[in-house]
């Protein structure tokens, strides 16, 4: 049986780096029929829009899809493309697993920390007012069903992974009702998990904390827009964007993501890091069941990453998408 997988290989060195990523996972025998799919600027001129809707009826109908970057068109009236994607499907889980590479030097070892984020309401709701020449309004959301639905997610994940302490990040002093009310939907629903540790922290203490010692902590839980900055915050810990996989989790749908940019600056030079895809990719494998298939490629990853012969310019290698990504074909 082979799954059927959405492919949106989106703008800048999203085609680079899914070309590369499809190359791996078919030279390690990945059961995968791609489907390609419009998204992004480049979809603008077709369909006239970042997220046509033919798109989002392939994932609905797939299940599962796999997309690079995408470039939101500035200024053109366009809803972001990645928050259109969320919110249609549903998929309101974000997911995002650090976790300290082999041979890739960070002052930190041994990180693996798991971020959640809440990906569907707060400042990305999208509903803003311009109240009186000048001053603008725009609104955060916070619904307990919202709170609720992820802290299950994210409880009923620690539970099947064995993981055993979370941390639900706040700023509940300055926004008491908005963010007090996740707060109390995270303890409410972890009352049926008391075997999992539990704490809050301001989300500010959070990026301090994080900066010292990541390993004081195991899982994060945060809304959409602390835990977009503090995800990439934690990217950083273990090497960069170019090496921190992601994925947008609902019921019965999931989307797996880079989750760097267009990163126009190298933009069609092969120069990019194809890993946040293919980690990426391997958190859509795992997702269904094929854990032998993600330990061979992580095995070879690890491999190329050790040896050290073949690393990216943003790793401090000189290799192109194509050697690094020959490399870890090579191992396999
Ligand atoms: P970016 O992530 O594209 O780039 C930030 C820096 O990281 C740049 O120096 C870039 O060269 C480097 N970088 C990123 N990915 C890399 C990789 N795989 N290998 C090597 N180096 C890498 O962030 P930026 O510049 O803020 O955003 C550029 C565009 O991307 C914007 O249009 C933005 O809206 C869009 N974007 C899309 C996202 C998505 O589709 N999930 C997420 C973030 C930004």
């Amino acid at each position: 049986m082979k799954y059927r997988v959405t492919l949106i290989q989106g703008d800048g060195i999203g085609p680079e780096v899914t070309r590369a990523t499809c190359r791996v996972l078919a030279a390690a025998g990945a059961p995968i029929e791609w489907e390609d799919a419009p998204g992004g600027a480049a979809a603008v001129a077709q369909y006239g829009s970042p997220m046509p809707q033919e798109t989002l009826d392939s994932i609905q109908r797939n299940r599962l899809g796999l997309k690079g970057p995408l470039e939101t068109p500035k200024g053109r009236g366009f809803r972001s493309a990645n928050v259109t994607l969320r919110q249609e499907l549903n998929l309101f889980c974000g997911y995002r697993p650090v976790r300290s590479l082999p041979g890739v030097h960070t002052p930190y070892q041994g990180v693996d920390l798991v971020v959640l984020r809440e990906n569907t309401e707060d400042l990305y709701a999208g509903i803003e007012h311009e109240i009186g020449r000048g001053t603008i309004m725009s609104l955060k959301v916070s619904t307990a069903a919202a709170g609720e639905r992820i802290a299950r997610w994210a409880f009923e994940h620690m539970r099947n992974r064995g993981r055993r302490h979370i941390t639900c990040c706040h700023k509940a002093q300055v926004v008491p009702l908005a963010d007090g009310a996740f707060v109390d939907a995270f303890y409410e629903i972890g009352a049926g998990y008391p075997f999992i540790g539990k704490a809050d922290l301001p989300v500010d203490n959070l990026a301090f904390q994080l900066a010292q010692d990541p390993n004081q902590f195991d899982t994060l839980l945060l809304q959409n827009l602390y835990g977009d900055i503090l995800s990439d915050l934690a990217a950083g810990l273990v090497g960069g964007l170019g090496v921190a996989p992601g994925a947008n989790i609902g019921d019965r749908i999931a989307v797996f993501e880079a989750v760097h940019g267009t990163a126009p600056d190298i933009a069609g030079q092969g120069k990019a890091n194809p890993l946040s895809v293919l980690l990426s990719a391997l958190l859509m494998l795992e997702y269904v069941g094929e854990a032998k298939i993600v330990q061979r490629v992580e095995r070879a990853i690890f491999d190329v990453l050790e040896q050290g012969r073949y690393r990216t310019g943003d790793l401090g290698g000189t290799a192109t998408t194509d050697q690094f990504t020959d490399a870890i074909i090579d191992k396999l």
